[in-house]
């Protein structure tokens, strides 16, 4: 009897450590190379974003990925071997700051959309420069 409550005891402390370990343990992410977005963002925000990306530069996704090595026909979408993924970090960065500072935008308050997009500059290509009228 006083066994088996002993047992409870420990069993339920160690029940309390466990969910303390797993408390403090940030929150683990399902993708490895995230050096701007959100290191735990979830598959349905990491493919809207992806795809907003895509559409305001009017490419695919291999425009920004780069091919893996190892497997035929799959992208290595952790890789930042093409320099355009990289670009678009500093320009994902450069458009939170325009957001930030001159809008005064909070971009944790989601029912506002941010004013200033990739497709406020894009508006579907790559380069937004070949979109203004040629210079006379
Ligand atoms: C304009 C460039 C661009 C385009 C187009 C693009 N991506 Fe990305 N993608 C990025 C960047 C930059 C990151 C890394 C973000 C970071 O560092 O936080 C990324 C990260 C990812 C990741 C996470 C990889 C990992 O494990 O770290 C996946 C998956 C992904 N993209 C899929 C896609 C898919 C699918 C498409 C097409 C629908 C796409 N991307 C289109 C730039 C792009
Ligand atoms: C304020 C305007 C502006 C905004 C906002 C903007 N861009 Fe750009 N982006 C440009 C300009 C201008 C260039 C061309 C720069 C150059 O030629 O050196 C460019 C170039 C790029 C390139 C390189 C294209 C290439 O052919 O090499 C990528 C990738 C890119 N932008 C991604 C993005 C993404 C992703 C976003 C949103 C997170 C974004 N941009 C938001 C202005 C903008």
């Amino acid at each position: 009897m006083l066994f088996n409550k002993k047992m409870t005891v420990i069993g339920a402390l160690a029940l309390l450590v466990l969910a303390g370990i797993a408390a403090a343990s940030p929150p683990k992410g399902i993708y490895k190379n995230l050096k701007v977005l959100p290191k735990n963002i979830s598959a349905e925000d990491l493919d809207k974003v992806m795809d907003s990306w895509k559409a305001s530069l009017g490419v695919r996704c291999s425009f920004c990925h780069a091919p893996s090595k190892t497997e035929a026909r799959k992208m290595d979408y952790a890789s930042d071997e093409k320099p355009e993924k990289d670009i678009a970090r500093k320009m994902y960065l450069m458009t939170g700051k325009i957001n930030k500072k001159y809008f005064d935008y909070n971009a944790k308050d989601t029912a506002v959309k941010a004013p200033v997009t990739c497709m406020t500059c894009h508006h579907g290509k790559e380069h937004p420069e070949s979109t203004l009228p040629a210079k006379k």
